[in-house]
């Protein structure tokens, strides 16, 4: 075997140093969303998440953060009859999707939907503006539609169309539920919708760049970052804190769950965040509208205990700034609407797909594929031992 010395210039150490999780390295110039994790500020597109919150709509906000401004009343309206105009999808995709496990999780059935929704439109170039704008239309308006089928089917239920004359968060809730929601509660599934439509480069979001750099097309780029989303570090993780929530069960058995969780080096689900030092801005919303919604419909044992786990964390890990994240008082929020576990990741990607969307937008203006490095840590110059030597 001829001898060879260890490759030395691509691969060896790096000019740049290795920071694990990419942390605060910038991955792209974006003028989206702005957080400010010491003072808990978030915009989209240079708007407060709590104006927003209180005075836009789904509909808006998306548009906002897809074309940079705020539509005027005709752009408005173009737009929400585009979104609520597209909301079918073709009876193959629901046969698709009963041909689901109903093991499976409602995100992989999304994910798996949303990529094969794109092998119904050829049309998806995504150097093409009218594919681009038309992608981007029917993946916002068709993602609940697949959601709630997927998740009335996987129950046994029959599939409920879509209607055009309903908000998309009014729609969304009417297709889960089979029937029209009180308007609070569909003002509430709204305004969290707003919450959750963009959040700067987070895993997710960070996938689907990666894909669209690629030149994908628009599909692709939002199910990878459904794929990432799905984690229980990221989105995953509001469905496991009403679990645990859930488990705790009353405010006395707060405290030993937590402490012993702390004393074990394990995660708390809803708590912390890569770049928030205070109280996530989107979880003070989140918690006054979980306390408006139970206190009109009585009470629930389980906001009491989710207040005590934020009082022991605090007591805790306050020093290391860790406080409540979006995926805290969400679960709290669509427990007391009624709506199931399983299905809050999924609302939480319904959101999102406007704001990966208006990633992708932005990514495609200035491109340039990621390729990142490594640090190899491996060895050179191995031996190659036939099978019948090797131990
Ligand atoms: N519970 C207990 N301790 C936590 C914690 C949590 N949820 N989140 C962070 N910490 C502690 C870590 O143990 C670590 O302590 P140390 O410095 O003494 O070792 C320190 O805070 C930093 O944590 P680290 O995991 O390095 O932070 P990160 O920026 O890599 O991770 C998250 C951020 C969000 C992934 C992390 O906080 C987490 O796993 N949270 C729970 C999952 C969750 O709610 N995800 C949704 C995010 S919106």
């Amino acid at each position: 075997m001829t001898e060879r010395t260890a490759p030395a210039a691509t691969q060896g150490p790096s000019p740049v140093p290795f920071v694990p999780g990419l942390a605060d390295v910038p991955a792209a110039r974006s003028s989206i969303c702005f957080i400010d994790g010491d003072q808990g500020i978030l915009e989209y597109r240079g708007l407060s998440i709590e104006s927003l919150a209180e005075h836009s709509t789904f509909e808006e906000t998306s548009y906002l953060l897809l074309w940079g401004k705020l539509p005027n009343r005709t752009e408005l309206e173009k737009w929400s009859k585009d979104l609520s105009t597209n909301r079918d999808v073709r009876f193959r995709l629901i046969d698709l999707l009963k041909t689901l496990p109903d093991t499976g999780h409602p995100m992989e059935a999304l994910q798996a939907a949303i990529a094969a929704l794109g092998m119904f439109y050829p049309d998806r170039d995504p150097m093409n503006p009218t594919d681009r704008y038309n992608s981007a239309v029917r993946i916002i308006a068709k993602a609940p539609t697949l959601v709630a089928a997927y998740h009335r089917l996987s129950l046994g239920k029959e599939y409920v169309s879509p209607r055009e004359d309903l908000t998309h968060a009014e729609n969304f809730l009417y297709m889960v539920a089979g029937e029209l929601p009180e308007a609070d509660v569909a003002r509430v599934m709204d305004i969290s919708f707003i919450l959750h439509a963009e959040h700067s480069m987070n895993a997710s979001t960070f996938a689907g760049r990666v894909t669209a750099s690629t030149l994908a097309d628009p599909y692709t780029v939002v199910s990878s970052a459904i794929g990432a989303l799905t984690g229980p570090l990221h989105g995953g993780a509001n469905e496991q804190v009403i679990h645990m929530l859930q488990q705790i069960g009353e405010v006395e058995k707060v405290r030993p769950y937590i402490e012993d969780l702390i004393h074990r080096k394990q995660k708390i689900m809803g708590i912390g965040h890569r770049i928030y030092r205070v109280k996530d801005p989107r979880a003070l919303v989140l918690q006054k509208l979980a306390a408006q919604m139970i206190a009109k419909r009585g009470t629930d044992p389980l906001l009491a205990v989710a207040q005590e786990v934020e009082k022991v964390v605090a007591e805790h890990l306050a020093a290391k700034k860790i406080y409540p994240n979006v995926d805290f008082y969400s679960g709290v929020v669509y427990e007391a609407m009624g709506m199931p576990a399983s299905l809050f990741t999924p609302m939480f990607a319904i959101a999102r797909v406007s704001g990966w969307l208006a990633h992708w937008l932005e990514q495609l203006e200035d491109n340039r594929i990621y390729r990142p490095s490594q640090i190899y840590t491996g060895t050179h110059n191995e031996p190659y031992v036939p099978i019948e030597e090797r131990v």
